[in-house]
């Protein structure tokens, strides 16, 4: 959801209830739209002069909670919600489906009678390469692309030609592509210190390979211990694609707070970040693994966003905790490609301690009137042009490159982070591991409206949540405007000091409720709604 609420900031929510500083009359329709929460904090508190209250407690929650049931109970209240709620989609619909700078095409809503010419598609696709008006290449983006530089980018699309209509679904017609596949993954466990019985396979990404490893220890914790019920345990901190994979699967997600960890009978995996994505921070793997040794459950470790970063720490010449599999205990990791790697978009890496883990992971189905069928992931066809991409990409780079990325892209961070820390507004969050770099205000500064001044100024920060803050996930296009983004922050923080009235942006408001609400469901029915508007012409 943060992600999506990113995005619903960054279109600076223009609704009427949004639009003025008018105490009185934001408060009254916001308690329409949350269900009276508002009306029923400012009783109790007075509300912090730059801003919505940073979080809240339990207790307020509770005790909110049982206000807000009484107040959605009082006919008509619920209409009210509805239609303001239907307003701000109306709103968020109007500004995907016609964004600032759109390109002045027709849109396809049906196929043409009689195909279009090559220059009229190749016109329409330059046309719609350069809408948006987030100017990424300057470095002001957070994350998002990993860009391997220019050179990079003309290889891997050349890798990707060739192989342009390749299918590793079918090894026997294309049997170099096989080669590439298993080429990659072994580079990769190269990286993680495998042992001789590790084994690996490509996915479509991070998410797909969080998915695929909670199958394998699903798979192993029913058809081995009988588990019926399973339970997965990890931090708060960890990746919402667990989330994703325990929701689709069936599984109990325990999630506990950051520090302690506890053990349960038929918990059928336990899974931390080495770096987690919220704050670049890493779990400590070798106490988790140790728990899960113990217990005969399975570890996974996510290096996800670590990718190529943390297996090049070391050479790269930075301190680091052990993640890999050195770690005994550790039973798989997932590792993207597609991120550090530089590889095209589409492309991440899923190993195991051993081979039988990547059996409970694959798909067999041997009665099926179309044939006996098997597919490691959850995609059938697969585009066959991206594992090029990939593999171009990783033998170009070589270790020299990714060690001398490792030391460019965590040297920014690093200065980022120095630069942070001499801000007395501002904290940062946790130890920094890698990449990235999260940070909250100090109180009675609202750290949203610092992202909402950060945004007017062209930079597309990550917005936090529980605490609320901001990270930067530093890549190599960042490398260079370190010095920039720390005055673009002081410069805010002295705007906002001056003009307290900037809560009434996107992010402020939006992420001030959303965490304050003791009830999730009109920010959840705004949040389809976004993903619905992705879809509309
Ligand atoms: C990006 C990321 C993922 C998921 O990756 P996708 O490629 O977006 O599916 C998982 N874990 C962490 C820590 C990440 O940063
Ligand atoms: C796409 O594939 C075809 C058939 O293999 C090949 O002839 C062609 O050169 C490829 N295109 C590019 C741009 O490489
Ligand atoms: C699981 O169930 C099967 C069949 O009921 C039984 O034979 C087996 O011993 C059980 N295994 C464990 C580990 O409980
Ligand atoms: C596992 O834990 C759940 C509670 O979360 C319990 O209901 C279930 O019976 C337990 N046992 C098995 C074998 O799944």
């Amino acid at each position: 959801m943060s992600k999506i609420l990113d995005k619903l900031s960054g279109f600076n929510l223009n609704h009427d209830s949004f639009a003025r500083y008018d105490k009185m009359r934001l408060f009254g329709q916001i308690m329409a739209i949350y269900y009276g929460f508002a009306c029923i904090y400012s009783f109790g508190k007075s509300v912090s002069i730059y801003g919505f209250p940073q979080t809240i407690s339990s207790i307020t929650n509770s005790v909110l909670s049982f206000y807000f049931k009484v107040f959605k109970s009082i006919p008509g209240v619920q209409g009210i919600i509805n239609s303001k709620v239907d307003g701000i989609l109306k709103e968020i619909e109007l500004k995907i489906t016609d964004p600032e700078g759109k390109a002045g095409i027709e849109d396809v809503i049906a196929l043409p009678q009689i195909g279009f010419s090559e220059e009229k598609i190749m016109e329409i696709l330059q046309k719609r390469a350069n809408e948006g008006k987030i100017d990424w290449e300057s470095g002001k983006v957070s994350g998002a692309i990993y860009h391997g530089g220019a050179d990079l980018v003309k290889l891997t699309n050349k890798a990707i030609g060739i192989f342009n209509i390749s299918n590793p679904l079918h090894p026997d017609v294309f049997p170099g592509l096989r080669r590439m596949e298993a080429e990659i993954v072994s580079m990769t466990l190269n990286l993680f210190n495998a042992p001789k019985d590790a084994c690996g396979v490509t996915t479509s990404g991070g998410t797909e390979s969080i998915i695929m490893a909670v199958r394998a220890h699903l798979q192993l914790a029913a058809k081995e211990r009988n588990v019926t019920h399973p339970n997965m345990i990890a931090p708060i901190t960890i990746h919402t694609a667990f989330n994703k994979a325990c929701e689709y699967f069936g599984v109990k997600l325990i999630l506990i707070p950051i520090d302690k960890y506890t053990g349960k009978v038929n918990v059928t995996a336990i899974a931390g970040s080495a770096v987690n994505y919220p704050h670049g921070v890493m779990d400590d793997i070798e106490q988790l693994a140790d728990i899960a040794k113990r217990n005969g459950i399975g570890m996974h470790v996510d290096c996800c966003l670590g990718s190529f970063i943390m297996p090049f720490m070391e050479d790269a010449g930075f301190k680091v905790g052990k993640f890999d599999f050195r770690v005994p205990g550790v039973t798989s990791i997932s590792c993207d490609t597609h991120k550090y790697g530089f590889a095209p978009k589409g492309s991440s890496v899923v190993m195991y301690s051993n081979k039988k883990l990547r059996h409970y992971q694959y798909f067999v189905c041997t009665k099926w009137p179309g044939g006996i069928y098997a597919s490691p992931t959850i995609a059938g066809s697969r585009p066959g042009s991206l594992i090029a991409g990939c593999w171009a990409a990783m033998t170009s780079i070589g270790k020299e490159g990714y060690i001398k990325s490792c030391k460019d892209i965590v040297g920014s961070r690093i200065k980022i982070q120095k630069g942070i820390e001499s801000i007395k507004e501002l904290r940062v969050i946790g130890e920094p591991a890698s990449t990235v770099v999260a940070f909250t205000s100090v109180s009675p500064l609202n750290i949203y409206s610092i992202q909402d001044a950060m945004t007017a100024r062209g930079w597309g920060l990550s917005t936090l949540q529980y605490p609320p803050a901001l990270h930067i996930a530093c890549t190599r296009l960042t490398v260079g405007v370190e010095d920039m983004l720390i005055n673009d922050l002081k410069e805010s923080i002295k705007e906002i000091k001056e003009n307290p009235e900037k809560l009434t942006e996107g992010t402020a408001v939006m992420y001030g409720m959303a965490s304050a609400l003791p009830d999730q469901a009109p920010v959840e029915d705004i949040t389809r709604g976004f993903l619905d508007a992705l879809f509309k012409i």
